[in-house]
Order: structure tokens, then C-alpha cells, then sequence
């Protein structure tokens, strides 16, 4: 077990390249089961995530060769991929459900083990499951699996989503494919890492209208064939460097970032009182006194992202003023709420909004990061806290952050890991 140790009073200045997008390349990776030979992607990070996917798709016969210096990964599959996903990775990382939709699509069957919750909320897979009954298969629950079976092949139809969900949609698209016919997936979510996997798959030879609509139509094709495909840049670790260069009022340049992915982040940072500006290939943010409050709301793309909630709250917690938060996706984000109180926040929540009164300064205490973002908020928000903060259960923020205490290094910051002795941490 390792934690951060943030030394508080950083200033965060100078340039920082966002790697591709851990969402995009995880599912960009199972969409390459829908093809037999080796698909080449670029700009995949090294995290623990693109690891674990890497070994699911072992398991399922593919050969997954990782190369660190050019961040490129090549998979083989094989004529015909095992169809069965275990519990001991799925457990790990609930986006291997992604292996769903392609393993029906391509062998007419699929065994994989039910995710369960997880700590930003409870995660249920009714859509991915309507949606794949919809296009034909049959679809059983047994001992924590669900065995989906279409051996004659899918079926195109027209599917309705309750919520526009990223996972969901990504499942269906991947099985309709190839499935005979037309699909209409409706209310599918938008977010730019579909647009990227739908880039991919119609370079593999699908026919997809509506990319980046909340209306996507799949024109079913008997099959496809490997690509080579470029992961988009990641919109949520871009987000992350420019909340830290307001709150530690800093002057960061992040590179290889797609500021219109996240243009309502960017301009809610304007309104703290950052100076943001655009150029071709990211932006910078710089500021120079204490940010102002800034209420927020998190919705489905194009609305701002909940992985930034953490990033929002820490920000707030030190602004000037109070800001109404409202988180619209998963129910349990603020439970990060507690940890940044161990800092001295004063946020109060009810329901889905949270009210926090901004502060002066946090103060470093040890916490413990719950998932992915929430880790990454508390380092973050350790940046602006008077001492030493340290963040527990490292791992989680390794799952999506690649060397983020030596990127956190390469601007001035004071970030390193040690070994976390907590011998009752679960
Ligand atoms: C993905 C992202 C995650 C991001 C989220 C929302 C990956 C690996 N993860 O998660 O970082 O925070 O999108 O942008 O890409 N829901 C149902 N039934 C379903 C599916 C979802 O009720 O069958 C609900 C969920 O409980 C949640 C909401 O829909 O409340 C959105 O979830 P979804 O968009 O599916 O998120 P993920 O794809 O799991």
C-alpha cells in the first residue's frame, strides 16, 4: 500500500502533456475483440486500468504487446476469442463490462462476471442488459455472471436509453456492429470518448451515423477488420491541471488537451477569476489572487463532468465566497466530501447538492482517496492546505492518472509516495 505525502503551499508553473483518454482507450481496446488480427493503438497511458484491460483480453486469448516509450499497444485477437470474463478482473474495474457487447457480437456468447458497486455509487447494467435483449440475445443472471447468448447472431432495433449512459451506449454500439440490420440507439450519450470509439470502429469498416448525437444509427456489417487508431486526448486529467493551476494560483500550460471538451470547466474557472487562454494543440490557465466561488452542476456531455466534482469542491473550499454544488450522475461522489472536512472544508450536502462556505486555507491532515478523482481532488486540494497532507490507497489515483506525483513534481510541487503501513486499511 503507498500514499501521497503533499507538502502544502505549492504554486503550480510550467508545461504538462495530458496523455490519451483512460475512458477511450479502455473500451477502444475492447472494441478491437470485433475483429480478428492486430490492432494498433497510440497514446495509451500507463496506468493501472490499460494494465488490467490488457490482461482481460490475455484471458480471452489475445496476445497484448505494451510498448512504454511510444505508449503504443498492439492486440492480436485470435479467430475466435474465449467469450468468458472473470470475476477477479471485473471486480478490479467495472469498465471490462465493455467486453460484453463485442464478445456476443463476434462468438454469439458471453459470460461475465456482474461488476457490483462501487464507491462512487451503485452502478446497475439494466440498460446494457434491455438493450442487448432488444437486439436479440437472451440474457440469464447465475452465480454473479451474466451469460448473454445470441447464437444466430444479433438483430438490429431500436433502443431507448432512460439516461443518456456513457457504458451503455458504448456496449450496444459495439454489439450492433455487427448485428443484422439497423440499430437506433436513442438518447445515447455524447461525450467525446464515443465519438473517438465510434471514429474507430468505422475505421475498422462500421457504418455509424450520428456520432456525438444523442441519436446514434448502425448500419450492421458481416464483419471487421483490425485498425490502427490514435486515442483522444483525456478531457478529465485536462480538466484536473487546469483546476490545480487556479487554486494553487499558478500558470500551467497543458499540452495535447482539447479545451471544447472541456469548454463549461474552462469557462467556470474564468469566472473564479483565472485568465484561460486557448491555442491549437490545449491552453493555459493562469491566476493570480484567490479564486471566487463557483456554483456548478454536473451533467451528461456536453454538461460538466462529474469526474471533475472533486476538482470543483477542493476549488471551492478555498474560494472566496459560497458556491451551491450539485452532482447529477453518481450518488455517492460525496462521500469525498468527509475527507476534504479532515482538511478543514466547511462543505454541508443534502441530497445531491452540497453548500460550500470557501475558506482562507485547508490544513494538511491525513486522508484517504475513495476512488479515481476523489484521490486526485485531495492531493490537489493537499497543494493549498498549510503542512503535510498525505492521501491514502495511492492505487485508486494510479488507476487513471499516469506519474501524477512527477508530473505534480515537473511544476513545483512537493508530491511524493511512501509505503502506507495502515495495518487495519481495508
Ligand atoms: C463512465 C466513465 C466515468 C464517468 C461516467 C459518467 C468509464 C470507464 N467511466 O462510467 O468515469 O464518471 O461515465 O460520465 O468510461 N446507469 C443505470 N443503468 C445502467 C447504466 C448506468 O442506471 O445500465 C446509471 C448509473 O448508475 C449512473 C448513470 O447511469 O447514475 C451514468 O452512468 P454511466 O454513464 O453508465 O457511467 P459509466 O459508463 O459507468
Amino acid at each position: 500500500m503507498e500514499r501521497f505525502r503533499v507538502v502544502g503551499g505549492a504554486r503550480l508553473a510550467g508545461e504538462v502533456r495530458v496523455t490519451g483518454a483512460k475512458n477511450s482507450v479502455l473500451k477502444l481496446m475492447a472494441a478491437s475483440l470485433l475483429a480478428e488480427g492486430t490492432t494498433t493503438l497510440t497514446d495509451v497511458p500507463a496506468i493501472l486500468d490499460t494494465e488490467i484491460m490488457s490482461e482481460l483480453l490475455r484471458r480471452l486469448g489475445c496476445a497484448v504487446d505494451y510498448d512504454l516509450p511510444t505508449a503504443t499497444a498492439r492486440i492480436t485477437v485470435p479467430e475466435m476469442p474465449g467469450h468468458e470474463a472473470d470475476y477477479d478482473l471485473v471486480r478490479r474495474m467495472r469498465a471490462s463490462i465493455n467486453v460484453l457487447g463485442p464478445l456476443l457480437a463476434r462468438c454469439g456468447e458471453a459470460r461475465v462476471a456482474r461488476p457490483g458497486g462501487d464507491n462512487i455509487g451503485s452502478r446497475p447494467l439494466d440498460f446494457h442488459l434491455a438493450g442487448l435483449t432488444k437486439l436479440g440475445a437472451e440474457i440469464e443472471s447465475e452465480h454473479g455472471y451474466v451469460i448473454a447468448r445470441a447464437p444466430g447472431g444479433l438483430t438490429g432495433a431500436t433502443i431507448w436509453l432512460d439516461f443518456p449512459s456513457v457504458g451503455a451506449t458504448e456496449n450496444l454500439l459495439m454489439a450492433a456492429v455487427l448485428a443484422k440490420g439497423t440499430t437506433l440507439i436513442d438518447n445515447a450519450a455524447r461525450e467525446p470518448e464515443i465519438v473517438d470509439l465510434c471514429l474507430m470502429l468505422e475505421q475498422m469498416g462500421a457504418q455509424i451515423g450520428g456520432a456525438g448525437t444523442s441519436m446514434l444509427e448502425i448500419n450492421g456489417v458481416d464483419r471487421l477488420s483490425p485498425t490502427t487508431h490514435d486515442a483522444i486526448p483525456d478531457r478529465i486529467l485536462a480538466g484536473t491541471w487546469a483546476f490545480a493551476a487556479a487554486m494553487t494560483r499558478g500558470d500551467v500550460v497543458v499540452r495535447n488537451a482539447h479545451a471544447e471538451h472541456i469548454e463549461i470547466a474552462l469557462d467556470k474557472l474564468v469566472t473564479t477569476g483565472a485568465q484561460v487562454d486557448w491555442a491549437t494543440d490545449g491552453f493555459r490557465v493562469r491566476m493570480d489572487r484567490r479564486p471566487k466561488a463557483i456554483d456548478a452542476v454536473t451533467l451528461p456531455y456536453p454538461g460538466l463532468a462529474t469526474d471533475l466534482l472533486p476538482m470543483v469542491l477542493a476549488l471551492n473550499s478555498i474560494a472566496e465566497g459560497a458556491a451551491m454544488v450539485t452532482e447529477n450522475v453518481f450518488e455517492s461522489r460525496f462521500m469525498f466530501v468527509d475527507e476534504l472536512a479532515r482538511l478543514g472544508a466547511d462543505v454541508r450536502t443534502d441530497g445531491h447538492h452540497a453548500v460550500v462556505r470557501g475558506r482562507e486555507r485547508l490544513s494538511g491532515a491525513p486522508v484517504r482517496g475513495h476512488d479515481i478523482r476523489a484521490g486526485a481532488g485531495l492531493v490537489v486540494a493537499g497543494l493549498v492546505a498549510e503542512g503535510i497532507t498525505t492521501v491514502s490507497d495511492a492505487f485508486h489515483v494510479d488507476r487513471g492518472y499516469p506519474g501524477f506525483a512527477e508530473q505534480l513534481r515537473s511544476l513545483g510541487a512537493d508530491v511524493t509516495r511512501e509505503r502506507d503501513d495502515d495495518l487495519f486499511a481495508p
